[in-house]
C-alpha cells in the first residue's frame, strides 16, 4: 500500500469517519482525541488481518502449508519488531505477549535480581504498569527517582539515587514517555548512567513507539536499552498484541514464568529441557494475527517516517497549546509552551476550573461527540503530585473510597493526540471546552457516586444501533 506524499493522515485510518450520536438527537463525526489509551486501526492493518485469515493456521506445531506460512508470518513479524527498536538479534530476542503490562510483569518476574543486587529504580510518573509488577516482587527494593514540581524527572535525584543505593542498583526501568504529560524521559543519558555502575536499563516505551524512534542499540554502546515494552494497540494495530524485546542472556536463565506447551524441547515425567528463547517465554499458542498487524502498523509507520509522524503531532500539539491558552478557566498541567513540541508527545493534562473532570469528559462525549480519557490515568502519585493534591487530602479520598464512594477522586481530563487527528479537529475540542466553560452546555447531568461519572438523564444509547444489530439472515 503506497501511503507517502498524502496531504493528511486520515485516509490511512478505518472508523474516523463513524457518525455517533450526541444529546440534542443528533449524530455527529466522532472525534477521538483519547490515542494515548488506545488508537484506531491502520486499513493496511485491517487488510493484513483480512489477507492472512485466508491462511491462518496453528503456529510451530503443524506440518501443512498453512502452519508452515503461519510460522513464517510469526517470526517475519518478530524481526520486523526486532528492527523497528534497533536490537542485534545476537544479543536481544522479541517476546510476544498481550500487552506492555504483560511485557512488564514479566521482566519483573524474570530478571535476576539477587540478595546484594536487589533494587529496581524507577520513578514517581509511572504508569501503574512501571511500577506495581515491581512492588509485588517480594526479592525487590523498589526506589523512586522523583519529579520536579513541574512535573519532570528529577536528573538530580536520579544522580543522587544512583551514588546512594550504587552497586546494589540491579535495573532502572522508566517510561520513554509520560502518558499524562507527555515528556520526553532522557532513556539514553540516563541507560548510560545505569550501565557505569553495573545495572541495566528498561525503558517502558508503550507511550513513545508510535511516536518517535527508537533504538536500542549495540551492548557495547554505553547508551544501549537493555529492555524495550511496546504495545500494538497504541500503534495503530488494535489486535491482542504487546512485545518485550530484552537481552537473550536474561530469559535464557531459570525458569520461564508461564510454563505448558510450546515452552519446552522435552518433557519426561522427571524432568524438563526448556526450549531456546524466545519460544520458552511464550507459553500456550501464540497469537499470530496480532503479531502480523502489529508488524504491518510498524511497516506504515516506518514508510510515513517517525521524523514525519513526530512533526505532524508536534505541529497538532503548538495548535492546541496556543488555542487552549484562550479559554476562560482552563488550566493545562506540565508544559504549555508551544515552542517546545518538539520534546514532548502530544498528550495535554487539564481541567476547568470549578468543573469535575467527570463532568468536563461526560459533556464532550455526550453533546460534542468528542472521545477523550478522564481521572489519574493509571498514574495516581504522579497525577496527586502534578495536582499538589495535600497528604490530608489524599487521606479523605482515600477513605470515601473504601466506602466506595469514587466522586470526588481527584483528576484531569486528557487530549492526547493520533497521527490522523488534523488542527481541525483540535480547534473543534477547544470550542467544545470554551462552551463547558461558559456553561453553554444541554444535558442536565448526574453523577454515579460508586463510578464518579457522570450522565445525562434521560439518555439511553441504542449500541445495538451501531453494532450488534445484524439482521438475522447474516448471522450464523
Ligand atoms: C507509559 C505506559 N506504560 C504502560 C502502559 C500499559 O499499556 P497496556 O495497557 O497496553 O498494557 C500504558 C498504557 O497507557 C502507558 O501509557
Amino acid at each position: 500500500m503506497k501511503i507517502k506524499n498524502i496531504p493528511h493522515y486520515q485516509n490511512l485510518f478505518e472508523g474516523l469517519m463513524a457518525q455517533v450520536p450526541i444529546l440534542d438527537g443528533s449524530k455527529i463525526r466522532y472525534i477521538n482525541f483519547d490515542n494515548a489509551a488506545s488508537t484506531p486501526p491502520l486499513k493496511s492493518v485491517l487488510k493484513t488481518v483480512n489477507d492472512f485469515s485466508v491462511y491462518y493456521s496453528s503456529v510451530h506445531r503443524g506440518t501443512g502449508f498453512k502452519s508452515q506460512l503461519s510460522t513464517h508470518v510469526y517470526e517475519q513479524a518478530r524481526q520486523t519488531v526486532l528492527n523497528f527498536v534497533g536490537a542485534d538479534p545476537k544479543t536481544h530476542t522479541c517476546i510476544f505477549g498481550k500487552n506492555t503490562t504483560e511485557a512488564i510483569n514479566k521482566l519483573a518476574r524474570r530478571f535476576p535480581f539477587t540478595p546484594t543486587r536487589d533494587i529496581l529504580l524507577t520513578t514517581t510518573m509511572e504508569h501503574h504498569s512501571n511500577d506495581l509488577p515491581w512492588r509485588v516482587n517480594p526479592h525487590v527494593k523498589v526506589v523512586y527517582i522523583t519529579t520536579t514540581p513541574d512535573g519532570c524527572l528529577n536528573m538530580d535525584d536520579y544522580q543522587s539515587k544512583l551514588r546512594k543505593y550504587g552497586q546494589r542498583i540491579a535495573l532502572v526501568s522508566v517510561s520513554g514517555a509520560s502518558n499524562v504529560t507527555g515528556y520526553l524521559n532522557p532513556i539514553y543519558e540516563m541507560a548510560e548512567k545505569a550501565h557505569a555502575i553495573g545495572a541495566q536499563f528498561a525503558a517502558d516505551t508503550a507511550q513513545l513507539a508510535p511516536h518517535r524512534e527508537i533504538d536500542m542499540l549495540h551492548l557495547t554502546d554505553p547508551r544501549h536499552l537493555d529492555y524495550v515494552t511496546l504495545s500494538a494497540h497504541k500503534m495503530y494495530a488494535p489486535f491482542g498484541t504487546g512485545a518485550l524485546i530484552g537481552r537473550r542472556d536474561i530469559f535464557s536463565q531459570g525458569t520461564p514464568d508461564l510454563v505448558g506447551g510450546g515452552t519446552v524441547s522435552m518433557v519426561t515425567l522427571k524432568d524438563v529441557i526448556w526450549a531456546d528463547v524466545p519460544e520458552r517465554e511464550e507459553a500456550g499458542s501464540p497469537n499470530v494475527i496480532g503479531a502480523a498487524s502489529l508488524a504491518t502498523a510498524i511497516e506504515s509507520l516506518e514508510e510515513i517516517g517517525m521524523d514525519a509522524v513526530a512533526a505532524h503531532e508536534a505541529e497538532l500539539t503548538a495548535h492546541a497549546l496556543d488555542r487552549l491558552s484562550g479559554v476562560g478557566d482552563l488550566k493545562i498541567y506540565g508544559d504549555t509552551d508551544p515552542k517546545n513540541v518538539e520534546n514532548r508527545l502530544g498528550v495535554i493534562p487539564l481541567n476547568l476550573k470549578g468543573k469535575s473532570h467527570n463532568l468536563v469528559a461526560a459533556i464532550l462525549g455526550y453533546e460534542f461527540g468528542i472521545g477523550v480519557r478522564n481521572g489519574c490515568f493509571c498514574a495516581h502519585p504522579y497525577l496527586l503530585d502534578l495536582m499538589k493534591i495535600t497528604e490530608s487530602a489524599v487521606g479523605q479520598v482515600r477513605k470515601s473510597v473504601l466506602r466506595g464512594n469514587r466522586s470526588n477522586i481527584p483528576g484531569l481530563v486528557r487530549i492526547s493526540f493520533g497521527l490522523y487527528n488534523t488542527t481541525t479537529e483540535v480547534d473543534a475540542v477547544v470550542d467544545a471546552l470554551k462552551k463547558i466553560s461558559n456553561d453553554e452546555y444541554e444535558g442536565d447531568y448526574v453523577q454515579d457516586i460508586a463510578t464518579g461519572e457522570f450522565t445525562p438523564k434521560g439518555w439511553e444509547p441504542e449500541f445495538e444501533d451501531y453494532f450488534g444489530g445484524l439482521e438475522t439472515s447474516t448471522r450464523l
